[in-house]
This record gives structure tokens, sequence and C-alpha cells, in this order.
């Protein structure tokens, strides 16, 4: 098992994407630190789940969004398994409105929570990779959106934006402690923060107009290449983004 010995901590696995990336790792023998916000009864059923593919692992609670807190994650990590070598920025939220009407506070939720928590948790998870000495992996759930323009979503179009340049950064000024960090870029994906969505026949047919893979992709699908980035096979890999998304950010066709 190509994870066997190493602990990974997943921002948000309560559900969703973030889940799937929890179980995908614990099957390939990772033991797994299943965060989440609050809701630590969905976490505890992805904990049950990381134990059904043959692995362990605990659930912590905080809000990434909060530097204080993510500094409390690593800890109470690393006071629980020993260590922590791989880190999955997954933790993350959009809110819809025109660009006029955005207010500070939806603002203030989505850059919170989808960059300035990916960047200090990371930042937290660094220095205790540094202690170690032995490098890590971070891994952000970004989005076709840290690319594609995304109208009625600049929050969070802006957020996956600077998350992917803190990606790149990351890349650089981290190599040299032995840490790669790379991005994932999910297309539309059947998970909770698109349930609105897929409960609109009219709006999910335009959506599939334009994906040339004609589906949703799948939580499992975003899990598998986040399996592959967070192990050794790709331990040439560091600061790209790797997009799961059924063809959808560079589709382009004429009629
Ligand atoms: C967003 C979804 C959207 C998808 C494709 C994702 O990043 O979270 O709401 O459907 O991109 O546009």
């Amino acid at each position: 098992m190509r994870l066997q010995g190493k602990v990974a901590l997943v921002t948000g696995s309560g559900q969703g994407i973030g889940r799937a990336i929890a179980v995908r790792l614990a099957q390939d023998g990772a033991r797994v630190v299943v965060e989440d916000r609050e809701n630590t009864a969905a976490a505890e059923q992805t904990l049950a789940l990381v134990r059904e593919a043959g692995s362990e692992g605990c659930v912590l609670s905080g809000d990434i969004a909060d530097a204080a807190a993510d500094r409390r994650v690593i800890a109470q990590a690393v006071q629980a398994m020993g260590r922590v070598d791989i880190l999955v920025n997954n933790a993350g939220i959009e809110r819809r409105a025109p660009f006029v009407e955005v207010t500070q506070a939806d603002y203030d939720a989505v850059l919170g929570v989808n960059l300035r928590g990916a960047f200090f948790v990371t930042q937290a998870f660094v220095r205790h990779v540094a202690e170690r000495g032995d490098g890590g992996v971070v891994v952000n759930v970004s989005s076709v959106h840290e690319e594609l323009p995304f109208p009625h979503f600049a929050s969070y179009a802006a957020s996956k934006g600077g998350l992917k340049m803190l990606m790149r950064d990351l890349a650089i000024e981290l190599a040299p402690l032995g840490i790669r960090v790379n991005n994932i870029a999910p297309g539309a994906i059947q998970t909770p923060i698109n349930a609105a969505l897929m409960a609109q026949p009219e709006k999910l047919a335009a959506l599939m107009g334009n994906i040339p893979l004609k589906r949703l992709g799948t939580p499992e699908d975003v899990a598998n290449a986040a399996a592959f980035l967070v192990s050794d096979e790709a331990a040439y890999i560091t600061g790209t983004t790797l997009y799961v998304d059924g063809g959808l950010l560079w589709n382009y066709a004429e009629q």
C-alpha cells in the first residue's frame, strides 16, 4: 500500500470531496485525521468509513478560517497521530450573488475559508514538517474556477485564483524542505455544494452542455487524483494543477 505509515489530514472531510479523499487515502494505507468545522457527527461517519477501509484515524474540529484554530488543529493532529505527512486543504464554500450585491460578510466568509484557511493551515503544517525535517505533501482542492471565470461567484473565483498562486509560490519556497505542493481543480462534482444545481433539471442540462464527457464528476473521481498526487508516484510533481473536470475547462467548439 503506497501510503502505509503516512498520516493525512483532510480539512472539511465530513462530506463531499473531502470525505471521498479521506476514505481513498485510507484505502492506500494512510491513517487519516478527519477535520470538520462543527459537524462532528458527519466527521465521525467519515472516520467510520476510514475504519471500514482498513485504516485508523481521529476526528478534529475547528474553524479553518481562523489562523489560531489552524495551529490548534495541526498541534492536536500531531498529538493524536504522532505526525502529519500529508495535508489536503479541501474545506471550501461558495456564495452566489451578483457582483454589485456581494456583502463584506459573504466576501470574508468565502475568502476566509478558501484562501486564508488554506494559507494558515499550511503554515502550521509546514512548521511541523520543518521541525521533523523529512518532508511532506500539500494538495489544495481548488476548482476549474482558479482559471475559468465564474460570473455571480466573484468572491469564489477570487479565492480559487489566489489559491492557484499560493500553490505556485509555496511549491518554490518549500521545495528545499522536501515539501511538494499541488492543486486539484475539480469541475462540476456531485456534492452538497452543488445540491441546488442538481435539483434544477434545466440548469443541470445547460451545465451538461459544457461538459465534453457528459456527466457530473463523482467525489471518487477527485479522490483518485488526490491519492496519486500525495503518493511517491508523483514525487517529481510540484507547482502544478491537475484538472478533474470531464473536459469542462477548455471546452470550445463551433456549431
Ligand atoms: C463550484 C460548483 C460549480 C463547478 C463548475 C465548482 O468549483 O463549486 O458550484 O458547479 O465549479 O462550474
